[in-house]
Parts: structure tokens; C-alpha cells; sequence
């Protein structure tokens, strides 16, 4: 059994698991995804987070049945196509329902849609809030500017979260100043490609410099990834794992503490191995994402 730990998630003293669980693009194997959920939900990971596009709300559903409701963390997202004020009330409704819940702990804009005012949008993020549908309300993939511009058209509640891509080799959020704004502003970072989407194990002389290090932990590359990631200041990451394996050496990350020495060398493999953005790929389709032909995208993804 890991020993979880917690952390406060937003002002008001939420406290969360301080790893998540992601759940885009799952396995086509149906159980064994809702197994690693469930390894980790009993490993006292209470944080899960899935989204209206992925098309795995339902398993996040049926995975969370017969454990406490109240003791669990769900976030889900509305993606940036139902940004209008009636379409946002409509896909939160339709997550709850997929998920077969009553509430969602955090309710996140998928990412910025400039093509919609986002005083509408968040009019209704706010009324889900007064209504009992949402607890927190977040934004993900919204760069500094977009952060501030969304903080203003709030009236009465504040962004809990940002959801961004994170990970040891790919930093854009440090230099662009969004990682020390959020934490000043006491808005948690929610690392979501923590294991770079996968690329980390594909780049063999990264791999070699994460086991180097990891040999003195007796720990894999992947845990060591996750380790530095854990020691970030105000951030929660969300590797994603469609096997309970994967997941339990994910977790195990927790226990690794690394030393002051290895988090500065770390540190410094971005240089060395600066990865493709995820995120920067589909900003290039942000076009396409204002106007997305959702059922499309769907079965896409
Ligand atoms: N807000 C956004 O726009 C956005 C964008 C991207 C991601 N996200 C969120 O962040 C979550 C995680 O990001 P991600 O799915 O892009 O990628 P990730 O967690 O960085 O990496 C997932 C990949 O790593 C593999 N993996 C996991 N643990 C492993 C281990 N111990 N050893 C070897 N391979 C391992 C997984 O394989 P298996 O699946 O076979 O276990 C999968 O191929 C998503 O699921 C989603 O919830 C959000």
C-alpha cells in the first residue's frame, strides 16, 4: 500500500490526492482501464480527471461505483464548441449524467474559444456553481493572458486550476511566467502529459539519463519523471495509465523523494531534450477548435 499524500487543491482548503488520474485516449480494453482506476482510487488517489471529447466518462462512471462519492474528486471538461451560455448548461448535464453523478468537483473550459465571449461562458460556469453542479470552476490550456482575461469576467467565484501541459521536458508554462503566476495566485496546476504523452519512453538517451538517476532510487524512468514533477510547487499531475501495472509504478512515484542534486540535474534535462509541445500542435488547430464538428472529433480522439 502507497502512503497518499494531500494537498490543498484551491483557497478555500480542498485537499486532493497529489497525483491524478487521466483518462484520454484509454485502451480499447474496457476492464483493465477500469481496473487501473479502481487500483488507484484504493490506493487513496481521489483525484480523477476525464473530459465531454474523451469518451471515457462512462468508464470513469462505472469505475467509481460502490466507492464514496464524498471522498472522491471528479473533474470533467466542456469542450470550447459548447461555450454558449445555454450549451455549457447542456454538456455539464450531459457529463453528470455519463459519469452518473450529481456534482462535478471541478468543472474546467477545455480551452480558450475566442470566438465566444467569455462572460457568457462563464455566467454559466457560475450558475452550475450556484445550482450544485460544480464545485470549482478551471480552465485548461489558457496561456497567462487568457488566465487574466478570464479572471475578469468572473463575478462571483474565483479559477481554482489550470490544467496545462507539463512535464520534465517540456517547460513553455515556467518561461512564459504562468507557473509563478498561478502559484502566487494560489491556482493550481494541474500537469497533464506528465510523461510527455508517452515520448519519454521513445527518446533513448533521455531514458538513459532518467535511469541513471532512478538506479539510486531503485526507481524507473517513469518515477522519476513523476518524482520531479511531485516536487513542484502548487502542482497536481495526471499521468494516464490503461493497465493497473502501469498505474501502481506510476503511484509508487509518491515514496521517492530525490535528492536536492538529482532535482537540479533534472532540472536541466529540458535543455538537452526539449520536446514538441503537445499542446503547441493543436493551438495550430485552433481554428478548427473554435468551430469543431464535435460528434467528429469524437470518434476521432
Ligand atoms: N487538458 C488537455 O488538453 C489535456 C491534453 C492532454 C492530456 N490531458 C490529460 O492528462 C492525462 C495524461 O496525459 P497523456 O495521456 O497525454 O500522457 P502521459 O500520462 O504523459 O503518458 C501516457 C502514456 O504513457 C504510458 N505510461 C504510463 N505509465 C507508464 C509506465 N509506468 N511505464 C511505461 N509507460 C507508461 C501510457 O501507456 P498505457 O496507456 O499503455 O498505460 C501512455 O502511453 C490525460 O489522460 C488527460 O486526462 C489533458
Amino acid at each position: 500500500m502507497i502512503y497518499m499524500e494531500m494537498k490543498e487543491f484551491n483557497k478555500t482548503g480542498n485537499k486532493i490526492s497529489v497525483i491524478g488520474v487521466g483518462t484520454w485516449q484509454l485502451s480499447d480494453d474496457r476492464e483493465g482501464n477500469i481496473n487501473s482506476i479502481r487500483y488507484a482510487i484504493d490506493q487513496k488517489v481521489n483525484f480523477i480527471d476525464t473530459a465531454e471529447i474523451y469518451n471515457t466518462e462512462d468508464i470513469v462512471g462505472e469505475a467509481i461505483k460502490g466507492y464514496d462519492r464524498g471522498s472522491l474528486f471528479i473533474a470533467s471538461k466542456v469542450w470550447p464548441a459548447h461555450f454558449r451560455y445555454d450549451d455549457v448548461i447542456k454538456a455539464c448535464g450531459g457529463s453528470l449524467s455519463r459519469i452518473g453523478t450529481k456534482y462535478l468537483d471541478l468543472y474546467q473550459l477545455h480551452w480558450p474559444n475566442k470566438a465566444i465571449h467569455i462572460e457568457e461562458t462563464m455566467k454559466a460556469m457560475e450558475k452550475l456553481v450556484d445550482d450544485g453542479k460544480i464545485k470549482n470552476i478551471g480552465v485548461s490550456n489558457f496561456s497567462l493572458e487568457d488566465l487574466k482575461e478570464v479572471q475578469g469576467a468572473m463575478k462571483k467565484y474565483e479559477i481554482a486550476s489550470n490544467q496545462v501541459e507539463y512535464n520534465i521536458v517540456t517547460r513553455d508554462i515556467e518561461a512564459s511566467g504562468l507557473f509563478d503566476y498561478c502559484r502566487e495566485n494560489h491556482i493550481a496546476i494541474i500537469a497533464y502529459s506528465p510523461l510527455s504523452h508517452g515520448k519519454i519512453f521513445g527518446n533513448k538517451s533521455l531514458l538513459n539519463d532518467l535511469q541513471r538517476i532512478g538506479s539510486r532510487y531503485n526507481a524507473s524512468p517513469a518515477q522519476v519523471a513523476l518524482a520531479w514533477l511531485l516536487e513542484r510547487d502548487n502542482t497536481f499531475p495526471i499521468p494516464k495509465a490503461s493497465n493497473a501495472e502501469h498505474m501502481k509504478e506510476d503511484l509508487k512515484a509518491i515514496d521517492i523523494k530525490l535528492s536536492k542534486e538529482d532535482l537540479d540535474s533534472l532540472s536541466k534535462l529540458d535543455s538537452k531534450y526539449h520536446m514538441e509541445s503537445i499542446a503547441k500542435q493543436h493551438v495550430e488547430r485552433s481554428d478548427k477548435i473554435n468551430s469543431y464538428d464535435f460528434k467528429k472529433e469524437k470518434t476521432e480522439q
